[in-house]
């Protein structure tokens, strides 16, 4: 735990993101004892008061933090760390009260978190730099996506490095913070049993899968300019293929891992306009059934613009071109109003050279490792085993050997990404943030994909509730494999 007091500051802070995420991870930290003494947070909005907002705050707070984890006396401290300041950030004059109130307290720690749209960035960085709230100590959080393209990315990451170091700065993808997703770390380089194998001699694919029950959820506006490729893929997806992908670096910090992650990324084999249609699939919702529950199509949702062909998901054959992962494909699959929330990786092990066995039997001596990011985090790997009982000759049976994290560990919660996270940026650790080349290799890649995409037609119509348009079955089992859910 940092000793040094610190200023969290939240520009948009009472959008949505700060409301149902960042202010309850913030709560959850001071109730855990875990932010430093005289902590101060700091809200900044457009509009409003600061009574009206401190009365917003706490009524999502106690909506969004589970009722057995507020307590009055916590609630009541956290609260009299939080205040607010209400002003335009696009004019100078909120900047000028914004110093006073820092100068209150100097010598400390502040922390900007950027929790508006990137193209304000720039603007933001430049006013807290013209009214002197900035020193070399400051950190600033960048929440994704950054940029819509690799030129937008280029623009936004060149506005704020005007007034930020790169050491300073904290970019954000939550599934970084998941706890599981840290654990791929652990479970690749503590382990011998799997760092001997983790390469194109033992493994035959990879899937990464990240499935959504819900759909647009009131944010149509913004989805429908980015869609599932860059809302998803560029950050998230492609954070779990790198650690999943890279090479053991040389140690924890950050730029060791950065390092490695930005090689796989330039690894990448790039989708270009002839394997574009074998290798990526995208789809878009219609009407269904999620859970038993009729839901609308994505052309249906309220504000939709009717004619839209922006995706609802994506699945991609990637590939990833070196010596360890030749010949091993990653398929990455995303998407919204699929039947269950569900994000895991699956690595499929080769079968030994010689089989023995029953032939009708032959799937079941695959090994496989799964690695549950969410619900239940937990690994398991499923081994083939002789089948118990008289009578059954040398039939085989596949059983998993399974860690639940919250069971082994005897956890009562799975703190939430962002509370790492922002735990992370308090204590000045960046190994858990993506760097601004990381950025701009995922967009490169992810921008040839789009590349001439809305003259590719419509994307395939798949019904809410289901696992996507069957051309993403076809194109693993075209392959002779099949999805998890298949099995
Ligand atoms: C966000 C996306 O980054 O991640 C959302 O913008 C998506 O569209 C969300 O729903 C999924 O996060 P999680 O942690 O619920 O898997």
């Amino acid at each position: 735990i940092s000793d040094t007091p610190c200023d969290i500051l939240f520009f948009g802070a009472l959008g949505d993101l700060t409301q149902r995420k960042l202010l309850p991870a913030l709560y959850q930290l001071d109730r855990a004892g875990l932010l430093p003494a005289d902590t101060r947070i700091i809200g900044l909005a457009r509009g409003s008061e600061p009574a009206a907002s401190a009365a917003t705050s706490e009524a999502n707070l106690r909506r969004f933090v589970s009722e057995q984890d507020l307590d009055t006396a916590t609630v009541a401290a956290f609260l009299a760390k939080l205040q607010f300041l209400n002003f335009d950030f696009g004019a100078a004059l909120g900047y000028a009260s914004l110093k006073t109130l820092l100068d209150e307290k100097p010598d400390r720690a502040r922390v900007f978190y950027y929790s508006t749209a990137a193209s304000i960035y720039g603007m933001i960085s430049k006013n807290l730099h013209d009214a002197d709230c900035l020193d070399k100590e400051c950190r600033v959080v960048l929440e994704k996506p950054i940029g819509h393209s690799l030129a937008s990315s280029h623009q936004v990451n060149a506005d704020v490095a005007e007034y930020f170091a790169e050491s300073q700065i904290y970019r954000i993808d939550h599934y970084l913070g998941k706890e599981t997703v840290q654990n791929l770390i652990a479970l690749r380089f503590a382990n011998n049993l799997f760092g001997t194998q983790w390469n194109q001699n033992h493994i035959s694919h990879v899937e990464i899968t990240v499935a959504e029950k819900v759909g647009i959820e009131g944010r149509w506006g913004y989805f429908d300019k980015y869609g599932q490729l860059r809302d998803m893929v560029q950050n998230h997806l492609l954070q779990l293929l790198c650690l999943v992908a890279m090479d053991p670096p040389s140690d924890l910090t950050a730029d060791a891992i950065r390092d490695e992650k930005v090689k796989v990324l330039r690894s990448l084999r790039p989708i270009t306009d002839d394997i574009r249609d074998s290798h990526v699939i995208r789809g878009q919702y219609c009407a269904g059934e999620v859970e038993g529950k009729a839901v609308p199509g994505y052309l249906e949702e309220p504000d939709a613009n009717t004619s839209s062909n922006t995706e609802s998901f994506v699945a991609i054959k990637a590939e990833v071109r070196n010596w360890r992962w030749a010949g091993v494909p990653f398929y990455l699959r995303t998407g919204k109003r699929l039947p269950e929330k569900l994000s895991q990786i699956t690595i499929h092990f080769k079968q030994q050279p010689h089989y023995i066995f029953d032939p009708e039997q032959r799937a079941l001596a695959e090994n496989l490792l799964t690695i549950k990011l969410q619900p239940d985090e937990g690994i398991s790997l499923h081994i083939a085993t002789k089948d118990q009982g008289l009578g059954k000759g040398m039939q085989l049976r596949q059983a998993p050997l399974q860690v639940s994290f919250a069971k082994a560990f005897d956890m009562d919660r799975v703190p939430d990404a962002y509370e790492r996270l922002l735990l992370e940026v308090i204590q000045g650790n960046q190994y858990l943030f993506v760097r601004r080349d990381e950025i701009e290799h995922a967009w490169t890649w992810c921008d040839q994909i789009l590349a001439n995409w809305s003259d590719k037609g419509d994307p395939l119509p798949y019904a809410a509730g289901s696992w996507g348009p069957e051309a993403s079955y076809s194109m693993m089992n075209g392959d002779g494999r099949k999805w998890h859910e298949q099995k």
